[in-house]
């Protein structure tokens, strides 16, 4: 039988593209999740049971049914401006489910769990880039204070109790299925290659570049965008990691090359042939100015090698989702000349 993974968060973006990754290497993926931000037509490779991670007696009674051997856990609140002005909700959903899921995970002596983490957790860094796993950890908003917070009330518990972590840390996750079976999946996405991508479809009129003066080469922010498939990849290596090594881990996950937000706009309009107006708007709150990865731990811990993780590949990816999802003709009186 196939051995089982209950992935929170499965009807989500990233954890879609892992339960794919799941199946593609045998293991059988359970999604729990609640739908507030994924949807359950993007579960489509294992059984979806409806259920919060808060909600301990439900996880319990699917954990009975399924007796996974390890969880994946993604499930959780992501937008960074959001969290400033709902902290309840990003403290409710980020470390209180997942003190709840783990102490739901140790009652069934279920001892290993990949986690969910971010690049917010180095805040916005004064130190060299790119960033290594020992950086220093000071988050700059409420998101990444409670993926912080994960972080050590898991390892915490895995120290104490035998269990182990893989908490990975991703930069800019981006992209989408390579064989355009997933893709972005957030109801209302904020991040800038989905929106291109809309604005490249002809859903909005034009993009907002939020702040063009920071300190970099154009003046816009540097970001380390990785292809989602890449991501999902890095968490089966982290689960046969941590089942063969007995040891946990934390490990960056980015392509360790930076784009600033013009030059990924200008790959956007070469890429799907829409001229795609962009606006000059401030900064957005909370936003550091450059983040880059050094993900040699992940490279030379787990073999991690990233496939996907060039620009043109991520937007083109992206945008054949996004034609998929709107039936979007190329169109032609809105080329670039
Ligand atoms: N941006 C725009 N216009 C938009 C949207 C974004 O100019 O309409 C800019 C942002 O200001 C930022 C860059 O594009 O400079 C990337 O923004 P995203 O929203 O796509 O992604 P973030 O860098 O804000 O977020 C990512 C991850 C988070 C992680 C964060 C760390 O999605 O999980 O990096 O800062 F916490």
């Amino acid at each position: 039988m196939d051995q089982t993974i209950l992935v929170t968060g499965g009807a989500g973006y990233i954890g879609s593209h892992v339960c794919k990754a799941l199946s593609r290497h045998g293991f059988l993926p359970i999604t729990i999740d609640n739908l507030s931000s994924g949807n359950e037509t993007a579960v489509k490779w294992g059984p979806f049971e409806y259920s919060d991670i808060n909600d301990s007696e439900t996880v319990s009674s699917v954990i009975d049914r399924y007796a996974p051997d390890a969880v994946i856990h993604l499930a959780g609140s992501l937008d960074i401006s959001e969290s400033k002005t709902a902290p309840a909700q990003y403290y409710k959903n980020n470390v209180t489910g997942t003190l709840c899921l783990i102490d739901t995970m140790k009652k069934h002596d279920i001892d290993d769990i990949v986690l969910s983490s971010s690049a917010a957790v180095y805040g916005a860094p004064q130190s060299m880039q790119p960033l290594t796993e020992s950086s220093a950890l000071d988050p700059v908003n409420v998101y990444g204070r409670t993926k912080l917070m994960m972080e050590h009330a898991i390892r915490d518990y895995t120290n104490a109790y035998g269990m182990r972590v893989g908490a990975l840390r991703y930069f800019n996750a981006a992209g989408a299925d390579i064989d355009n079976e997933a893709g972005t999946a957030y109801k209302n996405d904020t991040h800038l290659i989905p929106l291109l991508m809309q604005a490249a479809a002809g859903q909005t009129d034009h993009i907002k570049l939020f702040g063009n003066d920071y300190n970099t080469r154009d003046g816009s922010a540097i970001r380390d965008y990785v292809h989602v498939t890449d991501i999902a990849e890095a968490h089966i290596k982290a689960l046969q990691y941590m089942k063969n090594a007995k040891k946990s881990l934390t490990a960056n996950l980015g392509s360790g090359c930076g784009y600033s937000v013009s030059e990924v706009i200008n790959a956007a309009r070469r890429i799907t042939g829409h001229a795609i107006p962009a606006i000059e708007y401030p900064r957005r709150d909370g936003d550091p100015p450059m983040l880059v990865a050094n993900a040699r731990h992940a490279k030379e811990t787990l073999g991690w090698i990233p496939q996907y993780s060039d620009l043109d590949t991520i937007i083109t990816t992206a945008w054949a989702w996004k034609q998929k999802q709107t039936g979007t003709p190329a169109l032609k009186s809105r080329k670039v000349a």
